[in-house]
């Protein structure tokens, strides 16, 4: 069994502590990512998971077995790295199949192993060639052939897809996404890229300064992000957050800013005064009568939706919405507001309420 426990770990480099126990549980053959912003911690504790680094608290399990002390590559585990660390002078054969070497496995099982590696791959035709006659989406396979030929419990992947070009991450993206779909094996991935996250995860553990924020559902974290820190990173363009104070307007509960504009609640208990920051996304807010005055600077269409860039009050808020805008920038425009999609954070915690 692939699955993966980690307990209170914490991680010290020369007295600094930079991982302040984290938890997290992973089941077999889930797709797991972690994901932040750069320097939070993600490729440490990849890299304990791997044994490439000493754990300097806490514990970590995989299929059941306490990995504390044992040595890379007695855990049955295979790394992906975003470097690819191909040998430039073997072949693409002699690459995948080199962990099978290293541990002395017979000729005739190699090649077997190598040779549906490639083919799941798609990398048949190129078994013969050198790494540096493959584009970079082929190098990437290669790396991951090399994992795969170990059949491990565990694939561990550290933003294996940074070196690529945008069209080429979407592709390997899906690539790797099928391959877990086909082998099943249990995948903790690293990104820094919310999409990323978003698109392949089973389970995303969002993590900041060495602590985990959040964890879930790609889909529960864009709808009940805990707390400002997950809300702002989770979602594409960001939520929009504007300050206010609980207060009843008419007989609904509203969130009032500074400069009067009463933004409309639905289902919210939170008591009237109460200091908060309100959250909407951009694309639940729709253009309309009895929406809020904002005024506008920037249109951004992209075809299929307008990305519109306004400010209420001096504060930033965009909206996103299907229409094709055909307005001039520098009017006032109406953003109706979803209230059953709002957020609200305490201003102070900025935990959700
Ligand atoms: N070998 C090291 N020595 C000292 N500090 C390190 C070392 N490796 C990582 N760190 C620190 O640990 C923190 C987490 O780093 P890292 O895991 O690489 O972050 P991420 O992969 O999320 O960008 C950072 O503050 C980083 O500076
Ligand atoms: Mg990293």
């Amino acid at each position: 069994m692939g699955n993966v426990q980690i307990k209170g770990v914490t991680k010290s480099y020369g007295g600094v502590r930079v991982m302040h126990g984290v938890d997290v549980e992973i089941e077999d053959g889930e797709f797991v990512v972690l994901v932040g912003p750069s320097g939070c911690g993600k490729s440490t504790l990849l890299r304990m998971i791997a044994g490439l680094e000493e754990i300097s608290g806490g514990q970590i399990s995989i299929g059941g077995r306490v990995v504390n002390d044992i040595p890379p590559k007695e855990r049955d585990i295979a790394m992906v790295f975003q470097s690819y660390a191909l040998y430039p002078h073997k072949t693409v054969a002699e690459n995948m199949g080199f962990p099978l070497l290293m541990a002395k496995r017979p000729k005739a099982e190699i090649a077997e192993k190598v040779n549906r590696a490639a083919e799941i791959l798609d990398l048949t035709k190129y078994l013969d060639r050198y790494p540096k006659q493959l584009s970079g989406g082929q190098r990437q396979r290669v790396a991951m052939g090399r994992a795969i030929v170990r059949d491990p419990q565990v694939f561990l992947f550290d933003e294996p897809l940074s070196n690529l070009d945008a069209k080429l991450r979407v592709t390997m993206r899906v690539e790797i996404k099928e391959l877990h779909q086909r082998l099943k094996t249990t995948t903790v991935y690293v990104t820094h890229d919310q999409i990323e996250a978003m698109t392949m995860a089973n389970k995303i553990v969002v993590m900041r300064d060495g602590r985990v924020e959040q964890i879930g559902r790609p889909l529960d974290l864009y709808d009940r992000p805990v707390n400002l820190f997950v809300a702002g990173f989770i979602g594409s363009p960001a939520m929009n957050f504007l300050q206010g104070k609980v207060a009843t307007r008419d007989g609904r509960q509203v969130v009032l800013t500074d400069q009067g504009i009463a933004l409309p609640l639905d289902g919210v208990q939170v008591e009237d005064g109460r200091a908060v920051t309100y959250g909407i996304r951009p694309e639940h807010i729709t253009i309309g009568e009895g929406g809020i005055p904002v005024d506008v600077s920037v249109f951004e269409p992209t075809g299929s939706e307008t990305l519109i860039f306004g400010r209420v009050g001096g504060v930033p808020i965009d909206a996103l919405v299907r229409e094709r805008i055909e307005e001039e920038p520098g009017k006032t425009m109406s953003f109706r507001l979803d209230p059953r999609k709002a957020h609200v954070f305490d201003q102070v915690t900025g935990q959700r309420l």
